[in-house]
């Protein structure tokens, strides 16, 4: 008998903030390690864009496509019981209307089973933001390095990091939190900027690369357990090295089969002795 498990809403994150409780979000890919995630109590599994680069091999976040993402989230919202599952919407699924915004929002809802999107962009993308909102889809905002504008930002570069910039990115958090999300993604921009976010904001702020006076965390699984071998950004804290233990277990197989130590009997079938001794006499006539 499957347990009945309690799906969280938007609201149980606000109340989490509310309480002074820290919110959870990891970046999650496909079913069993967004099962893992989900059971581990996190709150939020995003199905980000940047599966375009830990599980598509894409050079950035760039050409993922909705049908892309959407095939990612419907294996995901297989696994997310408990934890709210954020859908993100990637580059041009939203940059030329509000009602692009809304049809591939509602795409990501009914397809690929999210609870809620995500979008990156600030006070230019705040009417797309709040026509999916009214259109009854909860939005997460994503402030500071936008990935997928990274030509636009010269790379993946740290934001806000002088006043002026600091001031917009102030201006970019409220329009967001005007436009109704329920919550923003403040990533890689200075801890006193996303402090400073944070105190303005009633919604809750949710920080990769932006320190530790958010409301909660973002950690790419793939990046927290080593499972993306290209880059490590600084704000990653590595908590598991599975590259080494997938490579450690590939060449162990190797070594087993070429050694005859895999596979054993235990991992084998057997047949009847009569069975085998009939099928020996019929290759015999034959
Ligand atoms: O795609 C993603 O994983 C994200 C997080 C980095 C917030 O957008």
């Amino acid at each position: 008998m499957t347990e009945t498990v309690k799906k969280l809403t938007i609201f149980d994150l606000q109340a989490k903030v509310d309480r002074g409780e820290k919110v959870f979000q990891v970046t999650a890919v496909d079913f069993p390690t967004a099962q893992l995630v989900d059971r581990a109590g996190i709150d939020c599994i995003l199905i980000g864009d940047s599966l375009g680069m830990t599980a598509l091999g894409y050079a950035s976040t760039v050409p993922v496509t909705m049908d892309e993402m959407i095939h990612h989230a419907k294996a995901i919202s297989r696994a997310a019981r408990r934890a709210i599952l954020v859908g993100d919407l990637p580059l041009g699924a939203y940059h030329a209307s509000s009602a692009d915004a809304v049809d591939n929002a509602m795409r990501m809802v009914k397809e690929g089973g999210a609870d809620v999107v995500k979008l990156e962009g600030g006070e230019d993308f705040a009417p797309m933001a709040e026509a999916v909102v009214r259109a009854g889809i909860p939005v997460m905002a994503h402030i500071g390095l936008t990935p997928q504008l990274m030509s636009k930002l010269g790379g993946f570069k740290v934001q806000g990091k002088d006043a002026s910039a600091g001031v917009q990115l102030l201006k970019d958090a409220l329009a967001m939190e005007q436009a109704g999300c329920f919550a923003i993604v403040l990533e890689a921009i200075p801890d006193r900027v996303a402090q400073l976010i944070t105190q303005r904001l009633r919604i809750p702020t949710i920080g990769i690369g932006a320190g530790p006076h958010c409301d909660g965390q973002n950690l790419v699984l793939h990046d927290m357990v080593g499972l993306f071998d290209r880059f490590t950004p600084k704000f990653v804290k590595k908590y598991g090295d599975c590259w080494s233990l997938i490579s450690k277990a590939l060449a162990e197989f190797q070594d087993d089969v070429r050694d005859g130590r895999f596979p054993q009997a235990e991992h084998s079938f057997t047949m009847k002795e009569d069975e085998y001794q009939a099928l020996l006499q019929q290759l015999a006539r034959d």
